[in-house]
């Protein structure tokens, strides 16, 4: 396959391509780390030119489509994850554990670090403030749970966590974050070690370039940034120019870009515009679970497919449900489920009443029953891809 390269022009960083020239076959001379800053690969084929994704490398793994279900605490569970992977590839990271609930053998926590049995990676985050307490839970998460990866939360935006030191308040005490990340990498062995983390604790504050640095300096394999402070929580837009800055200082790491990635579009895009070496997308995904497909049909060069219509949402609602049912009992899965209704039924005008009955199923017969029904009713009722982002309670949400 002939391929050549092209620079995005407004990111003006021609010169650096001179270091970074690919030639003949040698396209995987950037073998993990991806594009440099600004930098497409245009792959030409029978005349035509397609733009050229890499493998997401992140130490060992081989991530393609270069996508990660980014860490969502009380969401990716091992049932969402694996509800994910059967519309598509990509890294599922579960979600968040605390290293000292999880070394103290705390039930709950115990629980969250499960994995399918059947999931092809084991990806976990933790998070921890005690370096020595972090590496005890990484050595624990190696040898007991068999973990083939550990990202490490360094971008909790929640006060509570803030005021004790924790979360993004790590970026404000970097030797701290050095000796965190240091610990994590030593325990884990072979097993690679990634950062996640947000631009700073505030505009006035951004340290993402330097614990970039650090991060890569004490032996982390990929770096997430979500492109926002932890004062923003989740307002604004994402700055996804600090996604190009991070890429064009931090060159020995993939850097998985995060951020208002709601489309396989939008993926595609920020790949181009930020020449990052992954995508990590978290509430776009929240209800749409065949984002995974389509982010494979476009990064594969494929017509990308539509979201679901009512019957086709339905069926993914009822699947979810059983696969959640393998992991707990129905109580608590119906306890859990009524966020996940509201996400992947918000897009369509339901009469409240609908709501109602969904969300006052006393069994799950009965819920699936009253989902039949919807079905039923508003059949072909399309999807109306419009909902804005909203969390319910951001303020509270555990990162
Ligand atoms: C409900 C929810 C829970 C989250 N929990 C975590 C978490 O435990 N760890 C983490 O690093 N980020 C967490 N996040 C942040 C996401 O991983 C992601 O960085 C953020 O939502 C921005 O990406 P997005 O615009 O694709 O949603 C959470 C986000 C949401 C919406």
């Amino acid at each position: 396959m002939e391929h050549r390269i092209i620079v995005n022009p407004t990111l003006k960083i021609k010169e650096k391509l001179k270091t970074h020239s690919v030639q003949g076959d040698k396209i995987f001379h950037f073998s993990g780390l991806g594009s440099p800053a600004g930098v497409i690969l245009l792959f030409m084929e029978n005349g035509n030119e397609k733009p050229g994704y890499l493998p997401l490398a992140i130490g060992p793994l081989r991530i393609w489509p270069p996508v990660v279900l980014s860490p969502m605490a009380g969401v990716t569970n091992a049932a969402f994850r694996s509800l994910c992977a059967e519309f598509g590839a990509g890294l599922f990271v579960g979600e968040m554990v605390h290293a000292r609930l999880l070394v103290e053998g705390d039930p709950y926590t115990v629980s969250l670090a499960r994995f399918a049995p059947d999931e092809a990676v084991r990806s976990i985050q933790l998070y921890g403030t005690d370096p020595g307490e972090v590496a005890a839970a990484v050595r624990l998460l190696v040898a007991e749970h068999r973990v083939d990866h550990v990202d490490l939360n360094f971008g909790c935006p929640v006060r509570k966590v803030l005021k004790k030191g924790g979360g993004a308040a790590l970026l404000l005490n970097l030797p701290l974050f050095a000796r965190i990340v240091r610990a994590a990498v030593r325990a884990a062995g072979a097993v690679p070690v990634t950062v996640k983390f947000r631009m700073g604790v505030d505009a006035q504050r951004l340290t993402y370039l330097e614990a970039g640095q650090i991060a890569v300096a004490e032996g982390v394999a990929a770096i997430t940034l979500h492109a926002r402070t932890a004062e923003q929580l989740y307002s604004g837009n994402a700055r996804w120019e600090a996604i190009a800055r991070l890429k064009e200082r931090v060159r020995d790491v993939p850097i998985i870009g995060n951020g208002d990635v709601r489309t396989a579009d939008d993926a595609l895009l920020l790949m181009r515009k930020t020449g990052c070496d992954g995508v990590g997308i978290g509430r776009g995904v929240l209800g749409r679970p065949w984002l995974f497909q389509q982010l494979s049909e476009a990064f594969n060069g494929l017509p990308v497919s539509s979201d679901p219509e009512m019957t086709g949402v339905v069926a993914v609602i009822k699947r979810h449900l059983r696969v959640e049912c393998q992991y707990r009992p129905q109580a608590q899965v119906l306890r859990n489920f009524r966020k996940h209704l509201k996400w992947y039924l918000d897009n369509f005008a339901i009469p409240t009443a609908w709501w109602q009955r969904l969300f006052q199923a006393d069994t799950l017969a009965e819920l699936i029953a009253t989902l039949n029904h919807l079905a039923n009713t508003f059949g072909s009722h399309p999807n109306l891809h419009s909902r804005p982002f909203s969390i319910a309670g951001n303020e509270s949400v555990e990162e």
